[in-house]
């Protein structure tokens, strides 16, 4: 049986980290799109110890990474904005595994609230993602990301510890 699980990023994790980052199929659909150096990619990690507001979880299959999620706590650690991205050669269906166990980190251990996220309009799977797990779209922020020769709309997505829970009940 797959044994499955979510934990914080710890400093060995970190080159795998920085090889996924850098991927083109990760950096595409990033906000911040320019390769990450060592340099910024350790200095983001020293950045995290003792800061209660971000949280760097990394997922596990059998002991085998597969993706990292991010969590970034604001309104007084009600509310998260996340993140994530998978091993570009990992398996279909490894998004969906890795945000469930995100989100039960995030409601049942962390307690918020609400979690919610941003995701450009070309990125299907992303959008595919965020339905299957609960998320409702909230909004459309229009030719919000790019520059003059091309935009791009952003579509905001949330998730309410209620619904997260009546989602698991109707589940189990
Ligand atoms: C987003 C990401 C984590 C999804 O991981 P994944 O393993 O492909 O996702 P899953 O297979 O678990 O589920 C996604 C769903 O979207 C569907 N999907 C995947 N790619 C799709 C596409 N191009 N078009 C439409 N649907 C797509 C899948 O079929 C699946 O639905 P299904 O189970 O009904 O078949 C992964 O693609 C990734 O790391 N992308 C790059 C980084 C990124 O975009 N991060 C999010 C930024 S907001």
């Amino acid at each position: 049986m797959a044994v499955r699980r979510i934990r914080v990023v710890e400093e060995k994790d970190l080159d795998q980290i920085l090889i996924w980052r850098n991927h083109p199929d990760i950096r595409r659909y990033m906000f911040t799109r320019q390769k990450i150096s060592w340099m910024e990619h350790s200095a983001w990690f020293t950045s995290l110890q003792g800061d209660p507001t971000r949280h760097a979880l990394l997922y596990e299959d059998n002991g085998l990474p597969l993706g990292v999620v991010m969590l970034t706590c604001r309104q007084g650690n009600a509310l998260a904005e996340w993140g994530f991205y998978k091993d570009p050669g990992a398996a279909k269906g490894t998004g969906v595994n890795m945000g469930r166990l995100a989100l039960s980190y995030a409601f049942d251990t962390l307690r918020l609230h609400r979690v919610y996220g941003k995701v450009i309009a070309d990125n299907l799977a992303s959008i595919e993602l965020h339905r299957k797990l609960g998320f409702v779209q909230e909004g459309v922020l229009r030719d919000h990301f790019g520059s003059n020769d091309h935009f791009d709309s952003v579509l905001c997505f949330g998730l309410l510890d209620s619904e997260w829970t009546s989602q698991r009940e109707l589940t189990a």
